[in-house]
C-alpha cells in the first residue's frame, strides 16, 4: 500500500503519545499518531493522583526531580488544555491525606515524613484527631497521618480525550491501526524511518516516538538490544458512586499502605470515587479478580467504614509501563530516528506535562533538554549494562 509521509508518526495515542504529538504539532513538525483506539490505555483506569511527594520511594531521588517539576508545570499545562478544548479536565488542587491504621503503619508513614523533609518536600504531620477533622468518615483507629496540600489529582480520562482533541485542532492525523512493525533502511548504522501497520500501510516518518506503554517493549522490528525493557505491571480499580446524600463523602484523597499494600480513595467533583490499586506482576493479564476487588474493599473498608453503603459502578485493571528502576525511558533510543517515551509506570499522569515539553524539544532540537538527561534510554543499553559493577 502507498506510504503517507509526516515529520513525527507516534506509536500509541495513550496520554503519553498524544500530549508528545500535540506538543510536536505545536511546534510545526507535521504529527501523525498509530494507535486503533486514541484516548485508550492506562488512563482509562487510572485514578489520576498528581502524587510527587506521598508516592515518593526510597532510592528514587532522582525521578522525584522529574516528578516534582511535572507536578509545577501541572497548572499551566491543564490551564491550556483546558482553555483550548473547552473540556473540563476534572483538575482538583485539594490535596492529599496519608494516614496510619496501627503502630507499624505509623513508623512506615514518620519515616516518609522524614524522607519528605530531607528532600525538601512540603507536608504536615497530624494526630488521628486531627486527620479525623479534616475528614470526619476515617474510621476511628486512625493513628495519625501525613497532609499533603500539593499533590492533587486529574480525572485521565477527560485528561485523555481533552488531548485528542487538542490534537486534532493542531492537525494531528490519527491512523486507528495497530503498529505492526518498525521499518528500518539500513544507511549508516540503521535508521527507522516509519511503521507498517496491522493492515500492510506503509506510514513513513522523519522520527518516530514509541510511546506504546507497556507494549513498547514488543513492536517488531525495533533491534533487539535497543528494546525498552518495560514490563507490565496490572493494577485493579473500583469506581464508587457517592449519592447526593452522602456528599461530601471526603473532601480530599485519602491514602494508606493497609498490609504493606497501597489503597487510595479519590473523591472527584461529579460523585465519582476511585478506590486503588493492585499492583501485581502477572504478565499480560487484566482479569478484574475476586481476590482483587475483595482486597481493595477490604482495605479501604479498614480506611472509611462508611464505603459499604455506596454503590460499586466500575471494576477495571490496567497496565502500569515499569522500567527496571522505575523511570521513565524519554528521548533517543540509539536507532537514529526512533525516540521513546514510556516506562512511566506509576507516574504517567502525572509526568505527561513534561514528557510531551521533553519530547517536543527533542523532536525539534536532537538534544534531551538537562532535566531529561538521566532518563535517557541509553542508560539501559548494552553498553551501560557492561559498565554495571558485577
Ligand atoms: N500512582 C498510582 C498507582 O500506580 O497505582
Amino acid at each position: 500500500m502507498s506510504a503517507r509521509t509526516s515529520d513525527v508518526l507516534v506509536v500509541g495515542g495513550g496520554i503519553i503519545g498524544l500530549v508528545t504529538a500535540w506538543r510536536a504539532a505545536q511546534r510545526g513538525l507535521v504529527t501523525a499518531v498509530v494507535d486503533p483506539e486514541p484516548g485508550g490505555g492506562a488512563a482509562r483506569v487510572a485514578a489520576g493522583m498528581l502524587a510527587a511527594v506521598t508516592e515518593l520511594h526510597h532510592g528514587e531521588q532522582t525521578l522525584l526531580g522529574l516528578n516534582v517539576e511535572s507536578a509545577r508545570r501541572y497548572p499551566q499545562f491543564a490551564a491550556e488544555l483546558s482553555d483550548l478544548t473547552g473540556h473540563d479536565l476534572g483538575y482538583r488542587r485539594s490535596g492529599t491525606l496519608a494516614v496510619a491504621l496501627d503502630a507499624d503503619d505509623r513508623a512506615h508513614l514518620r519515616e516518609l515524613h522524614a524522607l519528605q523533609r530531607q528532600s525538601g518536600l512540603t507536608s504536615e504531620w497530624l494526630s488521628g484527631r486531627e486527620c479525623r477533622r479534616l475528614e470526619p468518615m476515617l474510621a476511628p483507629g486512625v493513628r495519625g497521618g501525613l497532609r499533603v496540600d500539593g499533590d492533587h489529582q486529574i480525572d485521565p480520562r477527560r485528561l485523555a480525550a481533552a488531548l485528542v482533541t487538542a490534537c486534532e485542532r493542531a492537525g494531528v492525523t490519527f491512523h486507528r491501526r495497530w503498529a505492526e512493525r518498525l521499518s528500518v533502511v539500513s544507511v549508516g548504522g540503521g535508521r527507522a524511518d516509519g511503521i507498517v501497520t496491522d493492515d500492510g500501510t506503509a506510514l513513513k516518518a522523519g522520527q518516530v516516538v514509541l510511546a506504546g506503554g507497556s507494549l513498547s517493549g514488543r513492536l517488531a522490528g525495533v533491534p533487539r538490544e535497543l528494546l525498552p525493557p518495560v514490563r507490565p505491571v496490572k493494577g485493579q480499580v473500583l469506581r464508587l458512586t457517592v449519592p447526593p446524600r452522602y456528599a461530601p463523602f471526603l473532601s480530599r484523597t485519602v491514602r494508606a499502605v493497609v498490609r504493606g499494600s497501597d489503597v487510595y480513595l479519590v473523591p472527584r467533583e461529579n460523585g465519582e470515587l476511585v478506590v486503588g490499586a493492585t499492583s501485581e506482576e502477572l504478565g499480560w493479564d487484566t482479569t478484574v479478580t475476586a481476590g482483587g476487588v475483595y482486597e481493595l474493599l477490604r482495605d479501604a473498608h479498614e480506611l472509611l467504614p462508611g464505603i459499604s453503603e455506596l454503590p460499586l459502578t466500575e471494576t477495571r485493571a490496567g497496565l502500569r509501563p515499569a522500567s527496571p528502576d522505575n523511570a521513565p525511558l524519554l528521548g533517543p533510543s540509539g536507532l537514529d530516528g526512533l525516540l521513546l517515551a514510556t516506562g512511566h509506570h506509576r507516574n504517567g499522569v502525572l509526568l505527561t506535562p513534561v514528557t510531551g515539553d521533553v519530547l517536543a524539544h527533542v523532536l525539534t532540537t536532537g538534544e534531551l533538554p538537562d532535566l531529561a538527561r538521566p532518563f535517557t534510554p541509553r542508560r539501559f543499553g548494552a553498553a551501560a549494562l557492561s559498565e554495571q559493577p558485577a
